[in-house]
């Protein structure tokens, strides 16, 4: 099988999983109150690459933690994630109109549905970690992993860095500081992604999770260089959102600080440093090692 055939077999059946999940997990848009429900699931089941449920079940793979225990953290995941999006589209933070092609959430429903609706993805992304019983786990299982999903989107984590994003706009960050903005908004998430993943597995070898960390570590800052390249290369039928605002809104970005070809090289050095993590791993990791090529490859 090549590269490009495993990758689609592999997210095909992630992406399958996850929606099912999804879907399974979500209220109905029946239940009362019908509104909230049913913009919560205008803004979760709509078509996300699923990147980060993906990881959930390539990281557990690596560990031989098999499929069904992975549901809940997978949806975990992409509860918190579907719930940062539609905070970030806001009037408040970076007013965007389309997501995932649609109207964003705040101009399909209303923006304080919108709020409500990040507030209670969240709830329920700690509520699965919790209660889901294929996950087959004991208390302790979930406590780590409870902390460390409230870790990667708290204050110091996800939430902290749209904060350090919010302050930035109009003024030029240094390299460092550019990277721990991007650390912090979008790597947090997809680190903890991994590590969802690998607490299912709790004898596992220290350093084997501390290389599937840096690995993390590596390709979630790489996501968000390609993710800013492509506001400035891709376009917006193609990436479900609108291309070009983090110019328009003077957002600080590798393409601003490093220029496109040096943006490009960054990303593919970290990838590279990403799959060398992966060196003592068997092909239960291949997985991970496509997805890290897919990373810089992806075009929305
Ligand atoms: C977009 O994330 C926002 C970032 C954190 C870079 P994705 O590119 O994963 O968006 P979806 O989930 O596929 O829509
Ligand atoms: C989003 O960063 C990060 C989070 C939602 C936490 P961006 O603002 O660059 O994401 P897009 O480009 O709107 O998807
Ligand atoms: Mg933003
Ligand atoms: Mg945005
Ligand atoms: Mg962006």
């Amino acid at each position: 099988m090549t590269m490009n055939d495993g990758l689609k077999a592999f997210t095909d059946e992630c992406q399958q999983r996850v929606e099912q999940a999804l879907e399974r997990l979500l209220p109905p848009s029946t239940t009362l109150p019908t509104r909230l429900h049913e913009a919560m699931r205008y803004a979760t089941l709509n078509g996300g690459k699923r990147i980060r449920p993906i990881l959930v079940f390539a990281a557990g793979q690596a560990l031989h933690v098999s499929r069904e225990r992975l549901d809940a953290p997978a949806c975990a995941v992409e509860l918190i994630h579907a719930y940062s999006l539609v905070h970030d589209d806001l009037p408040a933070m970076d007013d965007d109109d389309l997501r995932r092609n649609q109207p964003s959430c705040h101009r399909a429903y209303d923006e304080a549905t919108a709020i409500l609706v990040g507030d209670a993805l969240q709830s329920l992304a700690f509520k699965s970690l919790c209660c889901d019983p294929c996950m087959q786990a004991d208390a302790q299982i979930r406590l780590a992993m409870v902390e460390a999903l409230a870790r990667a989107s708290g204050s110091r984590g996800m939430a902290g860095g749209q904060a350090i994003d919010l302050q930035a706009v109009g003024r030029d960050l240094n390299l460092a500081e550019l990277e721990n903005l991007h650390i912090h908004k979008t790597g947090a998430l997809i680190r903890a992604a991994v590590r969802l993943g690998a607490l299912l597995d709790p004898s596992a070898d220290k350093k084997l999770t501390q290389h599937l960390d840096h690995y993390a570590k590596c390709i979630g800052l790489a996501f968000q260089i390609q993710d800013d390249i492509l506001d400035v290369e891709g376009d917006t039928e193609t990436l479900g959102k609108t291309k070009g605002k983090d110019l328009a809104q003077e957002k600080p970005t590798y393409p601003s600080l490093l220029g496109l070809s040096g943006s490009k090289e960054k990303a593919q050095t970290l990838i590279q440093e990403a799959l060398h993590s992966l060196d003592d791993f068997d092909s239960e990791a291949d997985p991970l090692r496509w997805i890290a090529h897919y990373i810089t490859a992806r075009t929305y």
